[in-house]
């Protein structure tokens, strides 16, 4: 992508808190856009719960297609109190993930200055490291269904899905990205090879053929529960790690606490080959009993605007955002727990867009 096309970027603030966060990645976004001369439109999509509520819809087709259009998305929150869960989440986020083949779920873990990790004894320069999650197949396809339910006998099946095709594409990203970002070269496949015997199986050996064609990237494997023990043990261990959808989802929350929390962790759904759009959120959720207090934590949706903007072609623009957050974390803000940051929500916002210049 060229600097001369005009980023369209759409902004679904979603649930609770979500449109509170997404304001202040908007407003980081118009601020270095300005400064690096990025010519840029954004619109807002009223999608969520509220509008469920009101009109059952969740994602209108018109709306997909509209969204289509787009060069990227920016997402504050899915999941609201009075809709019961996964129908938001499958409908919403998991649907946009799949329907523009989002097969990357990119999770930067990166301990901020100043930020605070439960790590004893560990620092910035010990917690920095990158989840690559595959984001499309696995237990998240849906497959599934009951026998007998509601009986004594009832039976339920819930299948995950691994194709050649999906774990190799996820897979040959993973090393593509880890010798861009050019620190230890090394790659660790996260799985669980000795009882899922078939699906990982698969990953495994896709996993070593892929490896003979960058023979510059040290390659490394964990079992999922010992690199859950590892990552709190030793995280400094970690440049890259490649793993499967259901295993990133949960190793990324313990990652997310090891970076200082919910209110700082992004992650990126991103269509590699810009076939749709790509799509940003903070990790945070909707937090609805912050909705309007102006206590929420907005680092993450500003990191995720940052992102958006590095994997849309604007690198320098996103990695000076980057910078910025690292200013505010390291000299501004007390703490990036909610209501404790020493600032709102929309201030933090203005130290960040302050700290770009
Ligand atoms: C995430 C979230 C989602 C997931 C939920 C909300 C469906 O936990 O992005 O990690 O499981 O992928
Ligand atoms: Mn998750």
């Amino acid at each position: 992508m060229s600097s001369s096309k005009t980023l369209k970027v759409a902004v679904v603030g979603g649930d609770g808190t979500g449109p509170e966060v997404a304001a202040e990645g908007v407003k980081v976004f118009k601020a270095v856009a300005a400064l690096e001369g990025i010519s840029y439109q954004t619109k807002d999509f009223d999608l969520g719960g509220d509008r469920y509520l009101r009109t059952g819809e969740i994602l209108p087709p018109g709306v997909l297609e509209e969204l289509r259009t787009f060069d990227a998305i920016l997402l504050g929150a899915v999941g609201h109190p009075d809709v019961a869960p996964g129908i938001l989440e499958k409908g919403l986020l998991l649907e946009l993930r799949f329907k523009f083949d989002q097969y990357i779920n990119l999770r930067p873990v990166k301990l901020f200055p100043g930020v605070e990790t439960p790590l004893a004894g560990k620092g910035p320069k010990d917690i920095d490291f990158v989840v690559v999650r595959e984001n499309t197949e696995d237990l998240y396809c849906g497959v599934g269904g009951f026998l007998k339910k509601g009986t004594p006998d009832e039976v339920a099946l819930q299948t995950a899905v691994f194709t050649r095709k999906g774990c190799e594409r996820c897979i040959r990203w993973a090393f593509d990205f880890t010798r861009r970002r050019n620190q230890k070269k090394q790659l660790t496949l996260v799985a669980k090879t000795n009882v899922l015997t078939y699906g990982h199986d698969l990953w495994w050996r896709t996993f070593q053929d892929v490896a003979r064609e960058y023979p510059d990237i040290k390659t490394d494997y964990n079992h999922v529960d010992a690199c859950c023990m590892w990552m709190v043990k030793n995280p400094e261990f970690y440049d890259v790690i490649v793993t499967t959808n259901m295993f990133g989802d949960i190793i990324t929350d313990l990652a997310g606490i090891l970076q200082g929390g919910m209110g700082v962790a992004a992650g990126g759904n991103i269509n590699p080959e810009h076939k749709a759009p790509s799509m940003f959120e903070p990790m945070g959720g909707s937090a609805p009993k912050y909705t309007g207090t102006g206590k929420i934590n907005p680092i993450a949706a500003i990191s995720a605007a940052a992102m958006l903007l590095d994997q849309s072609g604007f690198e320098q623009a996103g990695a000076r955002v980057m910078r910025a957050i690292q200013t505010v974390t390291g000299t501004k803000m007390k703490s990036q727990a909610a209501g404790k940051m020493g600032y709102n929500t929309q201030e933090i916002g203005d130290l960040v867009v302050e700290a770009l210049k």
